[in-house]
């Protein structure tokens, strides 16, 4: 059943194009606009949405975060991202207005069900991102987005992250379209992107052969940090986390513009950093912090491991290895920056000789606080 694969997380892997372009299917018509008749919360009440609130935990929680960033620029509405297990404890100001995302691949996860419940009792609207088909949070929730990522076994999260990310940014461009915000070109472009980008992962997963040769030389590392800026940061996140799960290592994830106010003085010698890049088109502001972030790292030793778009010649100089990804949207980079962490992160874990689709002390699905 592992259909060939030596771990159920390979095959995950290698499942991602079907799962996004399953994810996809049938909610995105012909003239570019969205059907999600499934979201059974009626336009006038999406109207008056004023704040959106995503709750969620783990690798869903690393979705949330990117999903902030698509909602507040396609919508322009104010979103907040929160750990499940942090939420109720701090009196979070909810109301009727309050549109509440519950990301949960299990449906099952206490903390995310015991935050949404709080929702519900002050009067907000909970719309659930869920893989699976009637568990309890779709179960409890005004509405649900269904991911089609089909069963999830390895206990770390693939696919099934990549496919919350594209239920995230269709529940962005659906709030986009009912609420008249920013519709047009830049938006129409987004969804014809979107529905592209099953291929370019299919593209990535082509190239990873060099990804795991260069895990497997790094397996008696102790250290592995990774830096992203924007959408850049929950995917270094995203990598740090498969790898402590996976690779039992110590690694962290940092906003690249943190580096000086502590983590740099982590940087020594031969000590590997991923880079996660934005894209190079228009060499924004953020693409060239990142760059002289890449520059100041590499100066005090670091072994710099740069993930950057094809064609992007700038950071070739500064790169120790280089992980090439197709060009993407900024917003949607992260459907392709994502996965060669991931098979970076398994790859490791299969060198270090740990057991990849049980890692140890974890459960697939958290059922308790
Ligand atoms: C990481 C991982 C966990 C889950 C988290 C939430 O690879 O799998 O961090 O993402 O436990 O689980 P769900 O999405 O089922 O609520």
């Amino acid at each position: 059943e592992k259909g060939g694969y030596d771990y159920f997380m390979l095959k995950e892997i290698a499942e991602q194009p079907k799962a996004v372009a399953d994810t996809l299917l049938g909610r995105i018509d012909g003239s570019g606009s969205l059907t999600l008749d499934e979201v059974r919360i009626p336009p006038r009440v999406l109207r008056e949405i004023d704040k959106v609130v995503i709750v969620a935990c783990g690798t869903a929680f690393h979705a949330g975060m990117i999903a902030k960033y698509a909602i507040e620029h396609w919508t322009r509405l104010p979103c907040e991202v929160e750990l499940a297990s942090e939420f109720r404890y701090r009196d979070p100001i909810l109301d009727a207005q309050t549109l509440v995302i519950a990301i949960s691949q299990s449906g099952e996860t206490m903390d995310t069900l015991m935050a949404l419940r709080h929702a519900r009792e002050q009067g907000s609207k909970v719309l659930a991102i869920c893989n699976t088909n009637g568990s309890t949070i779709p179960r409890e929730s005004d509405a649900v987005l269904y991911t089609h990522a089909g069963p999830e076994v390895a206990v770390a999260s693939t696919k099934a992250f990549l496919t919350q990310l594209v239920a995230c940014y269709l529940v962005a461009l659906y709030l986009g379209q009912v609420r008249g915000t920013k519709w047009g070109d830049e938006i129409r472009a987004v969804i014809r992107d979107l529905s592209s980008i099953a291929g370019a992962v299919e593209q990535v997963l082509g190239t990873m052969e060099p990804v795991r040769e260069l895990a497997r030389s790094l397996a008696s590392k102790d250290t592995v940090l990774f830096l992203g800026r924007h959408v850049g940061y929950p995917v270094a996140l995203e990598g740090a986390l498969k790898l402590k799960e996976l690779a039992y290592m110590h690694a962290e994830g940092f906003a690249a513009g943190e580096l000086k106010h502590g983590p740099i003085a982590l940087i020594e010698e031969d000590l590997p950093v991923v880079v996660v890049v934005p894209s190079a088109r228009g060499r924004s502001v953020l693409y060239d912090k990142i760059v002289s972030n890449i520059q100041e790292i590499r100066a005090r030793g670091a072994r710099t491991i740069v993930i950057a778009e094809e064609g992007d010649e700038a950071v070739v100089p500064y790169a120790d290895h280089l992980i090439r990804i197709p060009v993407t949207p900024t917003l949607l980079q992260p459907l392709v920056a994502t996965v060669p962490l991931q098979v970076f992160a398994c790859e490791l874990a299969t060198a270090r000789g740990n057991e990849v689709d049980q890692p140890r002390n974890l459960a697939k699905s958290v059922t308790v606080e």
